[in-house]
């Protein structure tokens, strides 16, 4: 087989077989395919795209390009989560140990933040001496037990994905729903995910801005899902605004902790329910959507959900004094009030680049090799909708650096926006696909 016919043939418009998808994967995660090549067939996928067989085999092609997880030695069906990113997307810290206490093994692989978006472990990391770093087996028996485990990536999932991806990250070859779908899913099954719950987010804080292709997007990755024999189901909810009030990682954590306890903001509330109780029905504890929510919420009501928390940090080695108490959290020295500078309806807030505000005073990362700072990032006061009067607060900015507050504040002062007569009219959900 040669490179040469095969980007030839997606050029013209033709399908690729099965054989020739695993070709090229196959080949250039050994470093047998020059990367132009690859570029120029991923120009050709980008334009003349890939039906929903060639999807699969892609995802399948870069599922085999390294190590399987094997969670066979889990009790029940193991139902992943994975969002497509946002900013203060703390749904996580909020879902996994309300699912886990009903019984529901929760194995869940997280990753890193990386620019304006946050990422799991270091959320996690706030709890003083929680780790992800485990043995495989330690994994397994902490699932069979205690119902919830949170690992890091670990051993080689999906490197075809890895190389795949930077290389489309400098050709323009993102924006793709087949590659989007393939390298999420792949990296989802690898992962030893029986069925998947999907957070498809749209808005200009997230990949997908608009509903159309939000939608275009979740409905390819359901259909790999199916195809392969993985129950899958996507939500599309709103990235037009950061979820919930805080951005931040131990800022993220303590809003996590008082949702658990009942005061949570609602729309993180809501998310947390919605994608929560998809888990449930996949795993096959619930026959609808209203009744899985009813079992989540008395989990809250219970008590039963801060419980799991506090065993599952435990059992990660993390302190749990401060679920009890969030003041032993990290904290930020300053905390810095925004005041609104004119009166009006907050129509939006740009959540992209609020997330790259809370990235600036060190709550995330600028590269990989960049040091976080747990206690700081942003807490907002006023969302979409809300009333703002001159004077009033908007928003709080946690720092530990005085000399970062100033740009800071202007920083979130230009991406709120607020003008006079707005009705906030964007669902936090907007569709569910199974
Ligand atoms: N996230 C991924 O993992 N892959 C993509 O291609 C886009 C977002
Ligand atoms: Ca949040």
């Amino acid at each position: 087989m040669r490179m040469y016919d095969l980007i030839l043939k997606k050029r013209n418009g033709g399908e690729l077989s099965t054989e020739e998808i695993n070709y090229f994967v196959e080949s250039y995660t050994k470093g047998e395919i020059p990367d132009y090549q690859v570029s120029a067939l991923l120009m050709a996928i980008y334009f003349q795209k890939m039906n929903k067989r060639e999807t699969s085999d892609l995802t399948m092609a870069m599922v085999h390009s390294g190590d399987m997880l094997d969670l066979s030695e889990i009790q029940g069906v193991k139902v992943d989560k994975h969002s497509t990113g946002g900013v203060g997307d703390t749904t996580t810290l909020v879902l996994t140990p309300m699912v886990a206490a009903l019984g529901i093994p929760v194995a869940k692989m997280s990753g890193r933040g990386l620019g304006h978006t946050g990422g799991t472990i270091d959320k996690l990391e706030a709890f003083k001496g929680f780790s992800v770093e485990m043995p495989t087996e330690k994994f397994i028996n902490n699932v069979n037990t205690i119902k919830i485990a949170v690992g890091g990536q670990t051993g080689d999932l999906a490197p075809a994905d890895k190389k795949l991806y930077a290389l489309r990250d400098v050709t323009a070859t993102v924006d793709n729903v087949s590659l989007i779908a393939s390298s999420i899913m792949s990296k989802k099954i690898a992962s030893g995910a029986d069925a998947i719950v999907l957070d498809v987010k749209v808005g200009d804080g997230a990949f997908m801005k608009n509903t159309e292709s939000a939608k275009e997007l979740a409905t390819e990755m359901v259909s790999i899902g199916k195809h392969i024999g993985r129950n899958t189901m996507a939500v599309i909810s709103d990235m037009d605004q950061p979820l919930g009030l805080a951005i931040g990682n131990a800022l993220e954590v303590e809003e996590a902790i008082n949702t658990l306890k009942g005061n949570g903001p609602e729309d993180l509330l809501k998310l947390s329910l919605v994608l929560g109780s998809r888990m449930v029905m996949l795993a096959g504890k619930a026959s609808t959507a209203e009744e899985a929510e009813a079992m989540l919420k008395e989990t809250i009501t219970s008590g039963a959900a801060i419980e799991k928390l506090k065993e599952f940090v435990k059992a990660q080695g993390g302190d749990i004094d401060c679920i009890d108490n969030t003041n032993l959290l990290p904290k930020a020295k300053y905390v810095v009030p925004v005041i609104a500078e004119n009166n009006g309806v907050v129509k939006k807030i740009h959540a992209e680049n609020l997330g790259i505000v809370a990235m600036e005073l060190g709550a995330g990362r600028a590269t990989k090799e960049s040091k976080i700072d747990l206690a700081v990032g942003i807490v907002l006061n006023k969302k979409r909708g809300d009333k703002v009067e001159k004077g009033d607060t908007i928003a709080y900015i946690h720092s530990n650096n005085e000399s970062l507050i100033e740009k800071a504040n202007e920083g979130i002062l230009k991406n709120y926006e607020i003008v006079e007569g707005y009705k906030n009219d964007i669902p936090l959900i907007h569709e569910v696909i199974s």
